[in-house]
């Protein structure tokens, strides 16, 4: 008899009911097993390399999300297999040795496969089955090497004989989770909280019933997203070694590659595209990238960063922005860099006036230039839309009366100038492949890991907690619309998600227009927040050139999806909060982890960056941030 035709009737049990922690806020929406390669979940792959050993009767232990699993293999428009797979709920807080205990009367009294849900190999079943039958102990494990983190050097002497880049084997075998066990293993198993890696392999292994299978062949669990990223490469170039086809198999490429209405429903459901569209983040790393990025992933975009990563150690709270990055200035970007995403969102740059009044030049440089090079690559690497962070200030001195879309520019800073220079000249670039889109934000407030203590809101309300203080720097009176860090990062994925029609070549501002005040009315509005504090002002305080009063009904008009939903007061007692629980001081509040010039300055100060801002070594530039991080500590 072929092989083939014996695994048919041989049980396979998958677990799929891991938390995934690792994977960030991805599998907060969909459990790992469900994660997307090529267009098909992982377990996909997993079942697709048994069914091509002829395996067709599988059983998964569901846990974590388990609903999204049973949909996708159950639903109404359930992906047909040609397979039996029957599905067990283990509960979401099961060990994996507990999952295993849990499957046993849907196993049976034979023998069985057992594998996890998120982790593919080329493993030769065949063999490992025959393996597992001349030994006639309880278990088998596939052993495998993972692929090393590190280059090897080989050496004699001091002398290198050869090198080899992350080799496949890192030289130590471990539990490739590729198992066959008898079922007489369930009753090394405790109970719910028991992990089989432990006690249960540890018993069999001391009783001499478990024995290793090696495969040195390719093998790669998928724990991180950058793990994840790796196996979605190797799909993307057509190099995955987990597709196997022996002579055994019958063809059934159902698994991996039509596309079902299931995959399809589920997606809407999740929210998880069909194909994730794949958005470059520039300038992730900051105070807006970081509320965005998450927002992004939990939309179902398959994110990537792009950052000099000018503020990596100032971090205020504990951060959800996990995704591949390419540390990269935006004056180096090349075509190369951005082929194969559909978007670019565009935030890196000197994000203040204080910033680009240090070198105009400089500002022009980054914030103008190097904006409209990034688009003319982007446009050259098949891009399709382009979201550029502008600013109101470009309105800069105006007078009292509403502005809209179509009203003059006045910039009063090299900050302001360079943000309008862009403008025209991005949307000069628009046709029928490329889109861009201007989001003229106000003046953004409100808690982010990366916070900004030099935004008027953030810092009156700091200086009010620490001095007893409301601080006002002029004397008030100029307009300024304020909007809410995260409804500033909902409107870029509305506006991503928008069809090209509704935002191709279109200008937003992007606020409330009831949400304009005066300084001094957002210095009351503090005020009555927080009663003990007194409105004051500072010694050199004089009339601010920059006023200007948006009116923001164009974008909530036609994208009311990314209407904005705070209000300044709310963000106050959201400030006030988080202040409150990190304990601020006013050291903290004018030091370099919350005001970008400060830290600017003294990256400048200990010889990091050169005086046109690059890190004086690329490589070395975590080590003169821990530097700096080593002296502000060591200062306060
Ligand atoms: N926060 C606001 O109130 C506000 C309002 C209107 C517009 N914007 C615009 O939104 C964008 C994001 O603002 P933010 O508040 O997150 O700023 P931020 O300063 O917190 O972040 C900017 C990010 O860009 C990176 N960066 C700076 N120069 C770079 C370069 N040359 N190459 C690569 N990366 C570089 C920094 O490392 C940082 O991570 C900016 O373009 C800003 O002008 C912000």
């Amino acid at each position: 008899m072929q092989p083939g035709l014996q695994n048919e009737a041989m049980k396979v049990a998958i677990l799929a009911g891991g938390q995934g922690t690792r994977m960030g806020s991805l599998t907060k929406q969909i459990p790992k097993p469900m994660v997307d390669i090529g267009g098909r979940p992982i377990l996909c792959h997993v079942i697709k390399h048994y069914v091509d050993y002829g395996f067709r009767d599988f059983v998964i232990a569901l846990g974590h999300l388990g609903s999204c699993i049973r949909e996708y293999f159950e639903g109404p428009d359930a992906i047909e297999t040609g397979c039996r797979i029957q599905l067990v709920d283990t509960g979401s807080e099961t060990a994996t040795g507990g999952r295993i205990k849990r499957l046993a009367s849907a196993l049976g009294d034979e023998p069985f496969m057992l594998t996890w849900g998120d982790g593919l190999a080329d493993v030769d079943l065949d063999e490992l089955l025959a393996f597992h039958r001349t030994h006639g102990r309880l278990a088998t494990v596939t052993a495998v090497q993972p692929p090393s983190r590190f280059g090897h050097l080989h050496l004699q002497d001091e002398r290198v004989v050869s090198f080899a880049e992350k080799p496949q084997r890192g030289g130590v075998w471990i539990n490739g989770a590729f198992f066959v066990l008898e079922p007489e293993v369930f009753d090394y198993i405790a109970d719910d909280s028991t992990p089989f890696e432990r006690q249960p392999m540890e018993r069999l292994a001391a009783d001499q019933q478990l024995m290793a299978y090696r495969h040195p062949g390719f093998w790669q669990c998928m724990d991180t997203v950058s793990e994840w990223e790796g196996l979605k490469r190797l799909w993307s170039l057509g190099q995955a070694p987990w597709v196997t086809t022996p002579s055994s198999v019958r063809q059934d490429d159902a698994l991996l590659t039509t596309t079902s209405p299931a995959s399809n429903a589920l997606a809407a459901k999740r929210r998880v595209l069909p194909r994730q569209e794949r958005v470059l983040v520039t300038g992730h790393d900051g105070y807006v990238g970081h509320i965005l990025v998450p927002m992004l992933l939990e939309a179902g975009y398959d994110v990537c960063g792009l950052d000099s990563l000018l503020y990596k150690d100032c971090l205020f709270c504990p951060t959800q922005c996990e995704v591949p990055n390419i540390q990269k200035d935006i004056r180096d970007v090349t075509v190369g860099d951005l082929r194969g995403f559909d978007a670019v969102i565009h935030l890196a740059g000197l994000s203040n006036d204080p910033l680009g009044d240090l070198d105009s030049q400089l500002t022009f440089q980054i914030n103008y230039q190097a904006t409209i090079d990034l688009a003319v690559a982007a446009k050259a690497a098949g891009v399709n839309r382009f979201l550029q962070a502008s600013t109101c200030s470009i309105y800069g001195a105006s007078d009292d009366n509403w502005l809209t879309e179509s009203s003059a520019f006045h910039p009063v800073t090299p900050y302001g100038v360079a943000k309008a220079r862009v403008e025209p000249e991005l949307l000069e670039l628009a046709d029928d492949q490329f889109s861009p889109t201007l989001l003229r934000f106000a003046t953004a407030y409100g808690v982010s890991p990366r916070l900004r203590g030099d935004l008027v809101v953030n810092n009156l309300v700091g200086y009010a907690m620490t001095t007893g203080k409301i601080l006002l720097k002029s004397d008030g009176q100029a307009w300024r619309p304020l909007v809410h860090v995260e409804d500033m990062s909902r409107a870029l994925l509305a506006t991503l998600q928008a069809p090209r029609q509704r935002v191709h070549c279109e200008a937003y501002n992007v606020g409330s227009t009831s949400e304009n005040y005066s300084v001094r009315q957002i210095a009351e509005q503090i005020g009555m927040a927080l009663p003990e504090a007194k409105i004051a002002f500072a010694d050199n305080a004089e009339s601010d050139r920059r006023n200007y009063r948006v009116n923001c009904d164009k974008f909530a008009r036609v994208l009311p999806e990314g209407r904005p939903r705070w209000s300044l007061q709310r963000g106050i007692q959201e400030l006030i909060a988080a202040y409150r629980e990190t304990g601020l001081t006013l050291q903290m509040l004018e030091s370099t982890q919350v005001q970008r010039l400060a830290k600017i300055r003294s990256l400048l100060d200990v010889g990091a960056l050169s005086p046109k801002l690059r890190w004086k070594t690329a490589h070395n530039s975590q080590l003169y941030v821990d530097r700096v991080a080593l002296r502000t500590q060591r200062a306060a």
